[in-house]
């Protein structure tokens, strides 16, 4: 078998790999996006550390940075519905893109900073982009394992957490758990670190999600 070629992006550090494991294809795979205008910031530090337990399962994993990244609403064109090929009719951004990354992982970690007591447009586009994709193809992210990821300075994090676990609900995935709601405390970049709660959350919920797709891969 040919080793599978793995897409550069301008966006993501690329899957993590060893060589013998891109001849796998049954490698389970997980997918995180940072939704926040600030990259490597707080967000991107939590959803590191629960891609850091997921590695340590053996779990390949990807990080997208939406910072910067073009990548519109939904238009509400409704012409996935009609067309059905799994993709968004628009083209002129990285939306499509995504969509393909979701749709080729076992798992997907939506994360975004708590802006005015909700998520960023950039990760509310992607979701509701992905949502529409999905619904018009009979589910295309049905059964894949996903969860949410929040950094917050004060309040307004809960109601993100929700904004974002709406898309795995209404998407028919399976959301495992942590020992807190996934949140983590800090303004300044590096702050959630201080958070020892929120990071232990984080690690809980790294080893549950790799608990969980372990469960569902064995199974299938
Ligand atoms: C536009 C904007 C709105 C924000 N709104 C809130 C808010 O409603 N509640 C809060 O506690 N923090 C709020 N913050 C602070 C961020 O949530 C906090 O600094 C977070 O750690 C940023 O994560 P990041 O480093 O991944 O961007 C806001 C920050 C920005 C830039």
């Amino acid at each position: 078998m040919k080793a599978k070629e793995l897409r550069p992006s301008g966006h993501s550090s690329g899957w993590h790999a060893r060589e013998t494991d891109i001849m796998n294809e049954t490698r389970t795979k997980v997918v995180a996006f940072n939704g926040s205008a600030r990259k490597n910031g707080n967000t991107a530090i939590l959803l590191r550390t629960v891609l850091k337990e997921l590695e340590a399962e053996g779990i390949e994993t990807e990080l997208i940075q939406l910072s910067g990244a073009k990548i519109h609403g939904c238009l509400a064109c409704r012409k996935c519905s009609t067309k059905k090929d799994r993709r968004c009719s628009q083209t002129g951004d990285m939306g499509n893109a995504y969509i393909e990354k979701m749709e080729a992982a076992d798992g997907i970690l939506l994360g975004s900073p708590t802006y005015v007591a909700d998520i960023t447009p950039e990760i509310k586009a992607l979701m509701d982009r992905a949502c529409l994709v999905s619904k018009a193809n009979g589910g295309i992210f049905r059964r894949k394992v996903g969860a949410a990821v929040v950094a917050v300075r004060r309040a307004g994090a809960i109601h993100a957490f929700d904004s974002l676990n709406h898309f795995f609900l209404i998407s028919e995935m399976i959301v495992p758990g942590s020992s807190y709601w996934n949140i983590g405390y800090g303004r300044e970049i590096g702050d959630v670190e201080k958070d020892e709660e929120g990071m232990q959350t984080m690690k809980t919920l790294g080893q549950n999600m790799a608990w969980l797709l372990k469960k569902i891969k064995s199974e299938a």
